[in-house]
Order: C-alpha cells, then sequence, then structure tokens
C-alpha cells in the first residue's frame, strides 16, 4: 500500500514508529487523530505529512456538520489550526491545508456536498501527484548518478516519507532501475533512527547494496574517498537556497563541501517556501528529550537521569554548501535566488 491513502472514508498509513519490526496499518476517521499521529510521527517525512494533512481536512469536512457554505468553511479552518499545529518546520503541512481551504473557498461550488466532494478529490489528486512528482526528481537526479558511485544519504526520504517512490532516496532508486551498480552508506540518524529504521529497510527490499553507519563515521568516510555523491530531502527550502533537514544534515554539507564531494538536497517545489528569503526564518522544530535519552543499552539507561537535553529535529544548511537542488522541474543551481524561483514558479530548468 501507499505511506497513506483515503479508504472509503478512513484515512489509513502505516504506522512508521514500529518500523522495521512490525507492519501495521492505523486508520483514522477524526482529523484531530490525523493532527495527532502526525505530530507523534506514526507519519513522517515532508511529503507525507502534506499528504495526511490533505486527507485530514477532507475527513474535517465530512465531519462537519454545517449545512451552509460558510458554516462549513468556519469549521475547515478549525481543523487547518489544527492541522498545522502538528509540526512546525515541514512547510508541506502548509502548504497542503491551504490549497484544501483554497478548493474550499471556490464560490462555483454550490452545495457544501460539493465542497466535500471537491476537496476529497483534491487531496486525492495532490496524493498522485506526490508519487508523479518524485518520479520525475528521481529522473532528473539519476542522471547525476554514475555506475559504481557510493551515495551517502541522511534520514529517510524513501517511499516512507513521500505517498510512494520517495524524494533522494528515489533518486537512488532510479539508478538502481537503471541498472547502475550502486551503493548506499545509510546515516543512522539519532535519535529517531530513521535511517537505521526505515531507510535499510526500505533498501533491504529494493535490493540495493548498503551500509548502515554511525552518525559520526559519515566524515571519515567522506575523507577517505569513499562518497561519490551527498544525497539528502528537506523539510522546508528557503528562497535563497538555504535548505532546513533533518538534524545533522549541516554537518554532512560542511564535511561535504570540504572534501569536494557533491551535496544535493532533492527537494520538490511545494517544499520550496519562496516566501521564506533565508533559512533564519525557518521555524525549527524542537522535539521532546525522551527521544534522545529514552534509549536503553543492555537493559541499562544510556545517561544519567534528569540530564539537560537538547533535540532540535532539523538543522538550516547554509546554500553555500549546496552543489544544486534537484526539484521535478529540473536541477536549480547558484544563484538559487534566481534559479530556485525560476523552477518553483514552472518556468523550466537547465
Ligand atoms: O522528522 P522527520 O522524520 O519527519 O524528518 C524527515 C526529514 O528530515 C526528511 O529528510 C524530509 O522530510 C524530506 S523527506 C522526503
Amino acid at each position: 500500500m501507499r505511506t497513506v491513502e483515503w479508504d472509503n472514508g478512513v484515512v489509513k498509513m502505516i504506522d512508521q514508529r514500529l518500523l522495521p519490526g512490525v507492519f501495521e496499518i492505523a486508520g483514522f476517521t477524526d482529523y484531530r487523530d490525523v493532527a495527532r499521529a502526525i505530530k507523534e510521527m506514526y507519519i513522517r517525512g515532508a511529503p507525507a505529512i502534506g499528504a495526511a494533512a490533505a486527507f485530514g481536512m477532507a475527513l474535517a469536512a465530512r465531519q462537519s456538520e454545517a449545512t451552509d457554505r460558510a458554516a462549513l468553511l468556519r469549521d475547515l479552518k478549525a481543523a487547518a489550526d489544527v492541522l498545522r499545529q502538528a509540526r512546525p518546520t515541514a512547510v508541506n503541512l502548509f502548504w497542503a491545508v491551504d490549497r484544501m481551504l483554497r478548493v474550499a473557498s471556490n464560490e462555483s461550488l454550490a452545495t457544501v456536498d460539493d465542497i466535500r466532494d471537491a476537496i476529497l478529490a483534491d487531496a486525492q489528486a495532490l496524493a498522485d501527484e506526490d508519487v508523479a512528482i518524485n518520479k520525475r526528481m528521481a529522473a532528473h537526479g539519476a542522471a547525476l548518478i554514475r555506475d559504481g558511485d557510493s551515495i551517502l544519504h541522511h534520514c529517510n526520504t524513501g517511499a516512507l516519507a513521500t505517498v510512494d517512490y520517495g524524494t533522494a532516496l528515489g533518486v537512488v532508486r532510479m539508478a538502481h532501475e537503471q541498472g547502475k551498480k550502486i551503493h548506499v552508506f545509510v546515516d543512522e540518524t539519532r535519535p529517531r533512527l530513521q535511517g537505521a529504521r526505515l531507510t535499510a529497510w526500505e533498501l533491504q527490499q529494493l535490493g540495493i547494496d548498503f551500509t548502515l553507519i554511525a552518525d559520526n563515521a559519515a566524515g571519515h568516510y567522506m575523507r577517505t574517498g569513499q562518497v561519490a555523491i551527498c544525497l539528502v530531502g528537506s523539510d522546508r527550502t528557503a528562497a535563497n537556497g538555504d535548505v532546513a533537514n533533518k538534524i545533522g544534515t549541516y554537518k554532512l554539507a560542511v564535511v561535504a563541501k570540504e572534501n569536494g564531494i557533491p551535496f544535493y538536497p532533492v527537494v520538490p517545489t511545494s517544499t520550496v517556501d519562496l516566501n521564506c528569503p533565508t533559512g533564519d526564518h525557518i521555524p525549527i522544530e524542537e522535539r521532546g528529550p525522551e527521544e534522545v535519552v529514552g534509549l536503553t543499552r543492555d537493559g541499562m539507561p544510556i545517561a544519567p537521569e534528569g540530564v539537560k537535553v537538547g533535540n532540535p529535529a532539523f538543522d538550516v544548511t547554509p546554500a553555500k554548501y549546496v552543489t544544486g537542488i534537484i526539484t521535478e522541474n529540473g536541477i536549480a543551481y547558484p544563484p538559487f535566488d534566481v534559479s530556485l524561483r525560476r523552477l518553483v514558479l514552472g518556468e523550466g530548468g537547465r
């Protein structure tokens, strides 16, 4: 199944908290539960969060008992506020919710049921578009991958982070499907281990050769010439090409530049926030301490009780460390303030 889908009034999603141990599908009929599932990371990854929020809006439209347009729009705006609060960094969440609100306010929709139907149809279209967009990005990105390349990857950007196929991992997947012999260094991605739990699980199923590494090992593999290219995703990319992505990405990009290794975020245009001039304007989510100190080793806690913990979920990589940004409309190269704008507004790429 897809990572998230609509099934006859139920929003179904793979519960990613349980992978790779247990494959379980969670189903929700209340948009507030969809918001909670995003917050608690049943579903994660910017494009997947966007699709879940769109289906959440479709649920909200069904749940509303409104009998006139104005009342339904009021209920939808309230639902949008709840969904928007689920996670702050991934701009796809806000983009998807706003898109559903725009559909709902189309004055040519005559009845409340027309609005309900239109939101569901557009949420479904958004999910379908996500898969098509990923394949277009993958085609642009795979052209950069040579036979024999070893790719460094952070977090999870695969089918699980999207509706299907993946962004950075979609590029890896397409290069593999093209018959290129490739290898992936998979950062485990502390603290939530999206690399170890999810990316390793996906690559294993795809039959793609990989080595799981501790995040701290990435610099060693780069300095010793074992990495040809770094591919990562993004939760929000600013108009100047600064890239917010999973915590640890910044460190990778700096080390990549120091070692002359190309560093490419793979970013659907829905993740580019042209209203955000630089990365300094991107809100960075701070998550709970239990994600960092909640692990045990041989049944023992990994840190003394009561320690102070910092847990930013994302960091910003300044554009000067970014070689190019792979989008569905082509690859943006510096100066990003010009090239990104052109690709996002659909004027074609190079
Ligand atoms: O906290 P997560 O797991 O939602 O973070 C996910 C990432 O950082 C991904 O790299 C990003 O969303 C792009 S996924 C296609």
